[in-house]
């Protein structure tokens, strides 16, 4: 990558592809350029881009032709004349609520690694410094982008100089600002087992706010957003997208303003946010990823994933095939013994099946949802041979062993909570919230966290794990610490999803061949924060493939499906008793980290012989969901179709797969246009059996007769002729 300054004025960060500008102008560190590439000959032009100050001349404190309501600012603030959405906000020690941060210096360094927070990994960063003379403040603005990927990284870092303490008050990861006001908002809302549905509506005036205030990024939002020009679609058009590397609650701010120009920022959400500044201390945003295609959505998302898959996710999860499980949570909820999972585990043993992963309910007395969070020792009543048999058993069997935990979690009914009843987030004499009859433990106090560290420690240790299943099935409430000062309450949002960081560094590290999925209620917690731990999230709670389809759809805006897992369970499903055959519900599972959840010895004998088949062809997907290109074709969210195919880099191997929701006798067959072939190979489509070449599959496009059947998929292989054996 390409950084280059000149005259301590014009900074420009540009790949082959991409370009970002900015200009220090009357002291202020302006945005002039993100988007297609540029040189450095073009930016005299770039003068010429800013609107004047006519609009407004009364607001304009600078000079009678700079306004800074009309610039596009790298770092606005309160107070001087900016009457935007600010970046920062900052009350100072006087009672000062402005601020003016102006251009200092700047130097261009490796990627700082932070151990605080999740950052993505590597690169060469120019660091921007600004200054507030006034209150001896510095802010120091990082910006990374990779040769290989068109993604912008921006966080920000404040030093307090002074000799006094402040107070943020908000202090976001980045502020980006666009000419126009024609553009798209597309988000990704939902509930639990209904994540990742897409909303896409025309920007309107004003402020929208995109947030979570649950304590995690959430299932009701998640810290995703792309504005794209009107007229774009998934292959077409200007598109930026961002994404939160964080997992706590976050606010994304699109301001459309009266000059016509579109203002989109974002970072912790400031509506439960303070966080006292000592003399001599920083504090660090989280890190915005902020994508720019010019191919549309699908662009955008290719680019998301490629910088996750390389430079985000763990080590761990590039290196190999996601574990094919078998989790006991459907198979047999709380109602198990020791028998019963034997059982489980020998029904998987040699199908192809290679971790078995024993879900809710093996410790403290717990039956029902209601008791023993907090109390990690094994229901001896329940498995006779505790976890280490169990353990034990799994290997004998051939299979690995899997562990769900809640660390975040107290039941009031439990041991823990009988010994420590102020474990828990509460505040003062109100009544706590509860939800799903569980508390959250204080993880900012020191005793709470250690006493997590060493339990989850020794509980992975002793039973020999290779795979923890990560689970937080509520939101934080009442969000107060015993831990902190009446006038440090603002910082217990951060100061938890600090902790939590901290906790799961210290255990990943600790163990770094066991596999850890994340997982909340579903996918309420599904974000760049997580990943940068956990190779991979459980996606939803909805295990029916005609939902997961849609979830999985939407998911692929802004992850990467193979960081994503999805199970094959019973049909009729058993949260909507929709019926889905077989091989549809793994083809749809098919889509990221695979598994079955549901009690193998009642399938029939056919259903039973496809499972080794289904985990070989697993075996092949994956790999390529994990380093090809994905691509979506048809939107479940705006059809009775679903369509999206991944091809590996060399455009020789691929898969599509094909899902319709519901038959319609008046449908004429969909003619699908597939992406990412070799338009001079010709390709072989198995479940066809037809040989087209690339140019026909992609501009003419390939018809796929609709099914005389609802709620069916096909999982075609695309393969290059002369590679078939
Ligand atoms: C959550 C998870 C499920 C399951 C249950 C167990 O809902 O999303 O997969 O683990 O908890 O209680």
């Amino acid at each position: 990558m390409a950084i280059k300054v000149i005259d301590d004025k014009f900074f420009f960060l540009s790949n082959k592809r991409v370009s970002y500008v900015m200009e220090v102008r009357e002291g202020h560190l302006l945005h002039v350029h993100f988007g297609k590439k540029i040189t450095c000959e073009d930016v005299s032009g770039c003068f010429n881009f800013y609107p004047l100050s006519f609009s407004c001349p009364e607001n304009s404190i600078e000079s009678d032709w700079f306004n800074l309501e009309s610039i596009k600012a790298e770092c606005p603030t309160f107070g001087s004349g900016d009457f935007r959405q600010p970046m920062v906000k900052i009350k100072g020690n006087n009672g000062e609520k402005i601020n003016r941060f102006i251009f200092k210096s700047w130097e261009i360094i490796a990627k700082p690694v932070y151990k605080a927070m999740p950052y993505v990994r590597g690169g060469e960063t120019l660091v921007v410094s600004l200054f507030d003379e006034v209150q001896s403040l510095e802010i120091k603005q990082y910006y990374t982008l990779f040769d290989d990927c068109d993604a912008l990284l921006r966080h920000n870092q404040i030093i307090n100089h002074s000799n006094k303490s402040i107070e943020l008050s908000r202090f976001f990861s980045f502020n980006m600002d666009f000419d126009g006001s024609d553009f798209h908002v597309v988000s990704l809302y939902g509930k639990p087992s209904c994540e990742a549905q897409i909303s896409c509506n025309k920007l309107g005036r004003g402020v929208t706010n995109l947030e979570s205030n649950c304590g995690i990024s959430s299932h009701k939002q998640n810290p995703f957003v792309a504005l794209s020009k009107t007229d774009y679609n998934e292959h077409a058009g200007e598109v930026y997208g961002v994404n939160l590397v964080y997992s706590g609650s976050f606010k994304l701010s699109i301001e459309l303003c009266n000059l016509n120009t579109v203002r989109l920022s974002g970072g912790i959400n400031d509506n439960d946010f303070s966080w006292k500044l000592m003399p001599g201390d920083s504090f660090l945003s989280p890190e915005a990823v902020i994508v720019y295609s010019p191919s549309g959505l699908n662009g955008m998302s290719a680019e998301f994933s490629k910088l996750y898959r390389q430079r985000l996710l763990p080590n761990r999860a590039n290196q190999k095939v996601a574990p094919i499980v078998i989790n006991s949570w459907e198979a047999a909820f709380f109602d198990f013994d020791e028998n019963k999972l034997k059982s489980i585990i020998d029904s998987a043993s040699g199908s192809g099946i290679d971790t078995f992963v024993l879900d809710d309910g093996w410790f403290g007395k717990r039956n029902r949802d209601n008791c023993s969070l907090g109390d990690w020792h094994c229901n001896t009543n329940k498995i006779k041979c505790g976890l280490k048999g169990i353990k034990d058993y799994c290997t004998q069997k051939g299979l690995k062993f899997g562990l769900w935990v809640e660390p975040e979690m107290i039941s009031e009914d439990s041991d823990l909570f009988r010994a420590h009843p102020d474990y828990y987030v509460h505040c003062g004499g109100y009544k706590p919230s509860e939800s799903r009859h569980q508390y959250i433990l204080d993880l900012v106090r020191d005793d709470v966290f250690n006493y997590l560290k060493e339990i989850f420690y020794q509980l992975i240790k002793t039973c020999e794990v290779d795979y923890i299943k990560w689970d937080m099935n509520r939101y934080i409430t009442e969000n107060y610490s015993s831990a902190l000062a009446s006038n440090r309450q603002g910082e217990f949002n951060h100061r938890y999803t600090l902790r939590l960081y901290e906790l799961i560094e210290y255990l990943t590290s600790a163990f770094p061949d066991v596999i850890f999925e994340g997982c909340c209620g579903g996918g309420g917690r599904v974000d760049a924060g997580m990943l940068y731990y956990f190779s991979q999230i459980w996606a939803s709670d909805a295990t029916c493939a005609n939902e997961r389809a849609k979830i999985m759809y939407g998911w692929s805006l802004c992850y990467p499906l193979c960081a994503l897992s999805g199970h094959v369970s019973k049909s009729p499903n058993l949260q909507n008793n929709r019926a889905i055959d077989f091989n549809t519900r793994a083809d749809i599972a098919m889509l990221g980290a695979f598994g079955y959840e549901l009690d193998l010895n009642a399938l029939t004998k056919e259903e039973c012989d496809q499972i080794p088949k289904q985990c070989e062809l697993l075996k092949k997907v994956y790999p390529i969901l994990q380093n090809g290109n994905f691509y979506r074709l048809l939107s479940p969210f705006a059809s009775d179709y679903f369509s999206v195919m991944a091809m590996d880099a060399k455009k020789e191997r691929g898969y599509l797969w094909f899902y319709q929701r519901l038959v319609d006798y008046g449908k004429t067959p969909v003619r699908l246009k597939l992406k990412g072939l070799d338009e001079n190979k010709t390709y072989h489509l198995d479940y066809f059996d037809i040989m087209l070449s690339g140019s026909t599959l992609m501009n003419v496009g390939l018809a796929v007769p609709v099914f005389y059947e609802d709620f069916k998929s096909l999982l075609c292989k695309i393969e290059e002729v002369n590679l078939q054996k």
